[in-house]
Parts: C-alpha cells; sequence; structure tokens
C-alpha cells in the first residue's frame, strides 16, 4: 500500500512540474503538488506506529504553522531570499540524516556483518557533502539577496585545496568507514559551501539559488537510497533535474555560461564601462506620454526589474485596462530574464490580474515591435539594450533582446540615465524615436493615467 502511495505521490509531483511549466496551468499544478504531498504523508502514516503519529502531526503544525506564516508575510520582491533560506533546511536535513544513518546504521537496515554496506557509505558521505554545501551556500545566498552582507574576494586556489580535500575525505571514508573522517568531511563540506558562494556578486544570486536547488534536490536522492525510500529518490532528482535545467536557461538568457557565473568574482557590472560623457537624450513629462498613448492603436508594455522594485504593476493593468476602453490593443512583452528571477515579471503581472492571453513571451511577440505605435518599457534596461546585437565588446553580446528599438516610439520609465544589472549604457536612451521619462515607475505611470 505504501509503495502504491508512494507511486501515486510521484506522478502527483510530475504532473505539479508539468502544469507549473504554463501560467494558465500552474494552479492546478500547484493543487497536484498539494495532493501528492498528501499522498506521500499519507503513506508514512500507514507505515508508522500509531503512537508515534502525534510527533509527526506536532511537527508539521509546527512547519506548517511558520510555513504560512513566512508564505503571508513575504513580499514579491523578497521571493529569491526566501527560497534560499528554503534551500538550505533541505541541505540541513540531508545532513542530519547522513549523521543519524552513521550512527545508528542497523535502525537505517544498512549494515552487515561486514559493517555499512559500501553503496551506503558512497550515498551518505555524497548526501552529507552536498546537503553541507547546499546548507551554508543557501545561509550566504540568503543574507546576500537580503542584502546584509556584500561579496568578499576569496582566491580560486582556496576553494580548489578544500574541494580537493573533501574528495579524498570521502573516498578515505568509503574505504574504511571512518567517522571522523565523515565527521571532518562534513565540517569542510560546510565551509566549501560559504566560500564557493562568498565570492559571487549578488546580482548572480538567482542563478546560483537555482543551482543550489539543485544541489539540495540531488542531495535529497543520496539520502533516498540510504533510507531506501523510493519517493524521496524520485522527487530528489526531480528537484535537482529542474533546479540544473533552471540555471541553464537562465545562464543562457543572459548568454554566460554557468562556470563563468561561479567561477568570475563580482557582477559582471564590476568588469563593465559605463560611458561618462553626457549625451543629448529627449526627456519628456507625463502630459506628453499620455498625449502618445492616446493615439497609439498598438502598445506593447515591457516590464522589467523596476517594475519589481517600484511596484508598479497595479497602476500598469490600470493603464493597460484605459488604452483598451480607448480602442488601443495592449500587450505585454516578457524577456525570459528580465527581473532577477525566472518568471519574475509574470508572477507580478499575475498578481496584477493581467490576463495570461495579454502576456508574451520574446519569441511570440518581437517581431511585432517593428508594427507598433508604442514600447512602453518600465524599468527594463539590459533586455532592451541592442549593444547586445552590435557591439561584440558588450558583456551581453549575443544575449537575445526585445527589439524596442523598432517601435514607432519608444517611452522609456526609470529614474535616472543610469545602467542596469549589467552595468551599461543603452544606446536606445538617446535615439531620436525614444522619450525618456525619469521617476519612479509606479508614481509615473500613475501620473500618466491622471493625465490620460
Ligand atoms: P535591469 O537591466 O537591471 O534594469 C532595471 C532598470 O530599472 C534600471 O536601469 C533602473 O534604472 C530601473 N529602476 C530601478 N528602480 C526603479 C524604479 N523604482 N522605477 C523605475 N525604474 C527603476 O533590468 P532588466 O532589463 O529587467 O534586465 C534584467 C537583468 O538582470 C539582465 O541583465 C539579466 O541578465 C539579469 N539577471 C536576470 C536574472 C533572471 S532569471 N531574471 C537572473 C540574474 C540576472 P534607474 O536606476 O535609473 O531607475
Amino acid at each position: 500500500m505504501t509503495e502504491i502511495l508512494y507511486l501515486i505521490a510521484a506522478v502527483c509531483f510530475i504532473l505539479a512540474l508539468q502544469k507549473l511549466s504554463s501560467a494558465e496551468t500552474s494552479r492546478a499544478g500547484n493543487l497536484c503538488g498539494i495532493f501528492g504531498m498528501a499522498f506521500a504523508c499519507l503513506a508514512v502514516y500507514m507505515s508508522i506506529d500509531v503512537s508515534e503519529i502525534w510527533f509527526i502531526l506536532t511537527a508539521v503544525a509546527i512547519g506548517g504553522s511558520i510555513g504560512i506564516f513566512i508564505a503571508k508575510k513575504v513580499s514579491m520582491t523578497a521571493l529569491p531570499q526566501m527560497v534560499a533560506g528554503f534551500h538550505s533546511l533541505v541541505g540541513l536535513a540531508a545532513v542530519l540524516i547522513a549523521f543519524s544513518a552513521c550512527f545508528a546504521p542497523a535502525l537505517f537496515n544498512i549494515s552487515g556483518e561486514n559493517g555499512i554496506f559500501t553503496s551506503s557509505l558512497i550515498e551518505m558521505g555524497l548526501g552529507s557533502a552536498i546537503g553541507a554545501i547546499t546548507f551554508t551556500g543557501s545561509f550566504v545566498a540568503f543574507l546576500k539577496l537580503q542584502g546584509t552582507y556584500k561579496s568578499n574576494y576569496i582566491p580560486l586556489s582556496v576553494n580548489t585545496c578544500i574541494a580537493a580535500s573533501i574528495v579524498a575525505l570521502l573516498v578515505y571514508f568509503i574505504c574504511t568507514e571512518s567517522v571522523p573522517a565523515f565527521i571532518i568531511l562534513t565540517v569542510l563540506s560546510l565551509i566549501f559551501g560559504a566560500t564557493l558562494i562568498v565570492p559571487i556578486g549578488g546580482a548572480d544570486m538567482p542563478v546560483i539559488v537555482s543551482m543550489l536547488n539543485s544541489y539540495s534536490g540531488w542531495a535529497a536522492s543520496g539520502i533516498g537510497f540510504t533510507l531506501q525510500n523510493d519517493l524521496l529518490i524520485i522527487t530528489g532528482a526531480l528537484v535537482g533535474a529542474s533546479g540544473a535545467i533552471l540555471s541553464y536557461i537562465m545562464c543562457k538568457g543572459m548568454n554566460r555560461s554557468l562556470p563563468d557565473v561561479i567561477f568570475t568574482a563580482g557582477t559582471p557590472a564590476s568588469a563593465a564601462k559605463s560611458s561618462s560623457e553626457a549625451k543629448p537624450f529627449k526627456q519628456g513629462a507625463a502630459e506628453d506620454a499620455a498625449f502618445i498613448l492616446k493615439n497609439a492603436s498598438s502598445v506593447i508594455i515591457v516590464p522589467g526589474y523596476g517594475m519589481a522594485i517600484s511596484q508598479a504593476q497595479h497602476a500598469l493593468k490600470e493603464l493597460g485596462d484605459i488604452l483598451k476602453k480607448n480602442g488601443t490593443t495592449v500587450r505585454y512583452a516578457i524577456h525570459p530574464v528580465a527581473g532577477r528571477m525566472p518568471g519574475h515579471m509574470n508572477v507580478l503581472l499575475a498578481e496584477a490580474n493581467v490576463p495570461y492571453e495579454d502576456v508574451f513571451e520574446l519569441d511570440e511577440i518581437n517581431r511585432d515591435f517593428a508594427t507598433c505605435d508604442v514600447a512602453y518599457v518600465v524599468g527594463a534596461n539590459d533586455v532592451t539594450n541592442p549593444a547586445a546585437k552590435n557591439d561584440p565588446s558588450s558583456p551581453i553580446y549575443g544575449m537575445p533582446i526585445l527589439e524596442v528599438e523598432k517601435a514607432r516610439t519608444v517611452l522609456f520609465l526609470k529614474r535616472s540615465m543610469g545602467t542596469g544589472y549589467a552595468g551599461i549604457d543603452n544606446e536606445l536612451f538617446y535615439e531620436q524615436n525614444t522619450m525618456m521619462l525619469l521617476g519612479d515607475a509606479k508614481k509615473m505611470t500613475e501620473a500618466i493615467i491622471k493625465a490620460m
């Protein structure tokens, strides 16, 4: 019965992942995940002594309450650090289980006459090492995303030495079953998790969080073998693989590679040069923008990180509704790495009840900029920068961009002529068909609504 319930739960988790990949089906995906978790819990309750259920229910009540409290309290812009914090706990759980198994192997059915089985030693060693790296790595990522800790330089040679020692200890532990080696291995992995993440630039953290997510999945999968729990093996593999794919997609969207993100200390902004010479540009007021928008028959809204900062999504939806009433076609164009985490813009637009059918991905909408009257760029910068196409020396060269420059008029909402994440100037600000609307995106959009 337990095995059947685990199988149903695993199928639910796979369906959840599949449905979460599209905005329309994501709610159903969430439900599948909830059902999967319910079946998994049911299987656990059925397989243990009734007298022990109270311990588990109490733990579920405490953990569930904390989860509900955090989920209700956390703001949309703080989601990346919340995810990092949760991953850190997954890593810690993997370490604790590996320790339990190491100290009481008989309870876990992983030992015979000749001591602990070799396969279990491999699983425990790997599970504990990866779990420890995930724990401290995610914790440092959390601190960085929260803004309480900045990057520090750590020479690559230091990390290489620690990594080599971990591998050597792992081999020694598997060959000798030495408990001190296991403990030192875990302590070194805890240190390695921190020293690996400390030098990485704060803005690269989303990729790192997704990579650590992947690690936590593999750690859970390894521990699943130790616990002989099929569901943990499957779920861990799903998390591990999806985290790895997500990291790859993010890197591809930024035209960077994962080793480049991990081994290049500091953000690309620190390496990039922005032009210091003042160039002429056209600045407009809310009234000018209102006039242009009133006369437009098609408008494409391009949200970016600045929309998340200013929380302009509700004002944008209101502006979109007014324009639609005016007979204007309104669409939203989302770049795969707009904002600071995958789906960042989609989540915010969904929060403001922007209809899914108005939201388009880069490939679906890019050629329509040439025929649209206004590209309304809200706190986006790098994802529209033509340097990605024209300047081979640019750090974003090769990144696909939203071709807003092809629109008849480009309205740029941002607070200054400053740069974005990549730290580079955007030639578009100085083009003839561009009007800069300098100010907070939410306040400026509200002013435009008022003017309309
Ligand atoms: P950015 O290029 O970072 O530009 C955001 C712009 O928003 C800034 O130029 C800033 O200009 C403006 N801004 C900030 N606060 C604002 C406010 N309150 N009101 C109005 N504007 C405001 O953002 P993007 O175009 O979305 O590009 C994303 C970048 O992040 C890409 O380079 C991408 O590679 C990188 N990245 C993305 C991800 C994922 S998965 N999405 C992960 C890691 C890195 P002012 O300061 O002048 O206002």
